[in-house]
């Protein structure tokens, strides 16, 4: 018998993935950049038992039994289990349990699967005791789970080859470049969202012109601009950048027909304020970015935080936004 477990954490995008040139694949048609943010918080836990008795195989997702033929799990653990070449062989031929849960809400637009397949593939590569590149393999799982395999702030490649090799991602800089740097989850609303991730993106592919347009004119040169302010620790231009991306990501997904509508009245009330507020001080203090859910992750530096959470206490007292989830210590260390 062998027991394994590993948790992974969530990363928060500043220059959104949203399109696939492939869907069994998850090939991206843009590159994409995030912060990984700290374990202690937002994070997945996975644990697998893998045994000679175990009748068949399983798999539960927040304490309830979920298929094991789903093809995103199937497609990760065939690829752990063809490159896991040297291990032994008997723990290969065994049926295995596989359990995994997050401490925050599922599907809820805060990143779940990426965490979750991060962590599936983490604790399987560790299973069977695979080492080197696995952020290809977490790819499989979800597109954004391969930023989940690094710290610090990452960039998953799209790659040009049809088989996904090159599609990778990559860390730019540590955690501890920018250790200044924190972030806020503001819970608008916890439910499952509407439109998945995975369909919404389908469909704006299928349906949305402004797409291309980005993925083609817009994102490559924003990307470079968007990690030179990483490096210089240019809090400006990279809220900058960021609140720009996460506003024509939605953009594209009003134009996407039927459109996918993520953000809410209390969504874009967020987004004023940090604009007041930025305003207020002639530089650029606070960025919010959306994914597809209404709450609002927003980057901001450490002295700034408090002064911030005050004034979005005062104007969203609970329980209109949820909750306020201060995340300390973000990003986190090198995995
Ligand atoms: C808006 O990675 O959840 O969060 O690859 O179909 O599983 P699939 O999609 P997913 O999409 C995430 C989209 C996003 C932007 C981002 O994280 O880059």
């Amino acid at each position: 018998m062998k027991i394994v477990t590993c948790i992974a954490p969530v990363n928060i995008a500043v220059m959104k993935y949203w399109g696939k040139r492939d869907e069994d694949l998850i090939l991206p048609i843009n590159d994409s950049l995030s912060a990984t943010l700290n374990t202690n918080f937002m994070c997945a836990k996975t644990t697998i038992l893998a045994s000679p008795d175990l009748k068949e195989n399983k798999f539960w997702l927040n304490g309830k039994e979920e298929s094991f033929e789903g093809k995103r799990l199937q497609n990760c653990l065939r690829e752990v289990q063809r490159r896991a070449k040297d291990m032994n062989p008997d723990v290969l031929g065994w049926k295995i349990a596989i359990c995994s849960e997050n401490n925050f809400p599922t599907a809820a637009g805060l990143a779940s699967s990426a965490a979750g397949y991060a962590c599936l593939v983490s604790a399987l590569a560790k299973l069977y005791n695979i080492e080197g590149e696995i952020s290809d393999i977490a790819r499989l799982g979800s597109g954004s789970a391969c930023r989940s395999i690094y710290g610090g702030w990452v960039r998953w490649h799209k790659g040009e080859l049809s088989c996904g090799e090159d599609s990778v991602a990559r860390q730019v800089v540590p955690s501890s470049h920018w250790p200044e740097m924190r972030v806020l989850i503001l819970v608008v609303n916890d439910k499952k969202k509407k439109d998945s991730s995975t369909s919404g993106m389908q469909r704006s592919v299928d349906t949305s012109d402004l797409l291309l347009y980005r993925s083609d004119k817009i994102v490559p040169k924003r990307m470079e601009e968007m990690i030179t302010s990483i490096k210089n620790k240019d809090f400006h231009n990279f809220a900058k950048l960021t609140m720009q991306d996460s506003n024509q990501f939605h953009a594209t997904c009003l134009d996407t027909y039927p459109p996918c509508v993520y953000m809410n009245d209390v969504s874009h009330s967020i987004s004023g304020l940090v604009h007041k507020y930025n305003e207020l001080f002639d530089e650029n203090r606070v960025a919010y970015t959306f994914d597809a859910g209404p709450n609002a992750c927003l980057y901001i530096l450490e002295k700034d935080v408090e002064e911030f959470l005050s004034v979005v206490n005062y104007v969203f007292p609970p329980p209109e936004v949820d909750q306020v989830e201060y995340l300390t210590g973000m990003p986190l260390e090198n995995r």
